[in-house]
């Protein structure tokens, strides 16, 4: 297929290699030296382009794809999360009545991968039997280092910008399609800025998504077990990832009424296995037994073959925006902006 990728700082340069890897000619736009053209506009009318990637930062999504659609009404489009910003919802619902051949598929790395797939699979095996209590859901990572730079700054969503995007795709997995709508529809009982987000609701089970970009840990003990190396299981136990230090704790982990729990842990291997990245566990832990299973591979680039595939046969029209979860995010920055105005 011949691809365009629209902005090639660090997401964008990762999808060229996925796909030139996958063997697919790729065809590369950024005013940024380096690419093939500095903008859309200069990518030949004549050429047939199968498939558009828009990796540009967040405030410049809409524009691209408003350009993209203007020049192919039918283009199939991998636009990165978050689609666009909080106030632009309606601008770009607007946008896909317009161009209504258009196909537009949001990036969700972890709605597809492997690993989650597996995990939600135990978990819903077991829920036939025993009932789902709480689930938990940890991002965190020291980004400091990046903030520094300039990176990971989301001036819009703020900390729900970063991971709970993710996040959201692990729980949409785990629980039941209409369990899940109503958890996005319900209002969460603690929205605490650094982000603690719990729920506790009639027809839920309690559930509770934790992310910190400060490396401030929040829930050490439900999956610190997890990482055999001495060097990540220390940090991990004094709740604390150090300022430049790579280490990422992100986890799901699901109680159930018995006592048993099934934890998905991303990268346990940090430190043990060079190739750590690309090797996560499920862990199924209840009285007296445990059990596990790892997992290999690189479940970004394998999201990005498997939407790319499904963007190939979408028929005209057939969009996933993923919009329920993207006002779900704008919420939560209101409300987060909200608290840190009344601490002020
Ligand atoms: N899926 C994920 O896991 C994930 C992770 C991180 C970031 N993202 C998303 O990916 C997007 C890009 O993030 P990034 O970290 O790569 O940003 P980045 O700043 O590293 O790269 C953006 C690139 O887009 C270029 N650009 C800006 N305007 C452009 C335009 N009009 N046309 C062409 N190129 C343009 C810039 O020059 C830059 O090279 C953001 O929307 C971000 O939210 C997704």
């Amino acid at each position: 297929m011949k691809i365009v990728i629209v902005g090639t700082g660090r997401i964008g340069s990762r999808h060229a290699v996925c796909f030139r890897e996958a063997c697919h000619e790729v065809v590369t736009v950024d005013p940024r030296g380096g690419a093939d053209f500095g903008d859309v506009a200069r990518v030949p009318a004549s050429w047939s382009v199968d498939a558009w990637v828009i990796a540009t930062p967040t405030a410049a999504h809409l524009r691209v794809l408003g350009e993209i659609l203007r020049r192919c009404p039918d283009a199939r489009v991998l636009l990165e999360k978050p689609a666009c910003y909080p106030l632009e919802i309606a601008d770009l619902q607007r946008m896909v009545r317009r161009y209504p051949r258009s196909r537009i598929v949001v990036n969700d790395v972890y709605g597809r991968s492997e690993v989650v797939r597996l995990f939600a699979d135990s978990v819903r095996r077991l829920n036939g039997t025993d009932q789902m209590k709480k689930v938990t859901i940890e991002f965190t990572k020291n980004r400091e280092f990046d903030v520094a730079n300039g990176r990971f700054v989301d001036t819009q969503y703020g900390e729900a910008g970063y991971e709970y995007f993710h996040m959201l795709s692990i729980l949409r997995a785990v629980l039941p399609t209409e369990v899940y709508q109503r958890y996005l529809r319900t209002l969460p009982d603690v929205v605490t800025p650094e982000m603690r987000v719990r729920t506790a609701a009639e027809n839920l089970p309690d559930i509770e998504l934790y992310a910190s970009s400060a490396g401030v840990i929040g829930h050490a003990d439900l999956a610190g077990f997890a990482f055999p190396a001495s060097a990540a299981k220390q940090h991990i136990a004094c709740s604390s990832i150090p300022y430049g230090m790579d280490l990422r704790y992100r986890f799901a982990d699901v109680e159930f009424d018995s006592g048993r729990h099934v934890t998905l842990v991303f990268e346990s291997q940090y430190g043990a296995d060079p190739d750590y990245k690309n090797k996560h566990t499920v862990h199924i832990r209840e009285a007296g037994s445990s059990q596990h299973v790892m997992v290999s591979g690189n479940h970004f680039n394998e999201a990005l073959l498997l939407q790319l595939e499904q963007l190939r046969k979408a028929a005209e029209g057939a969009s996933v925006l993923r919009l329920p979860e993207h006002r779900f995010l704008a919420g939560l920055s209101w409300a987060t902006s909200t608290v840190l105005c009344h601490a002020i």
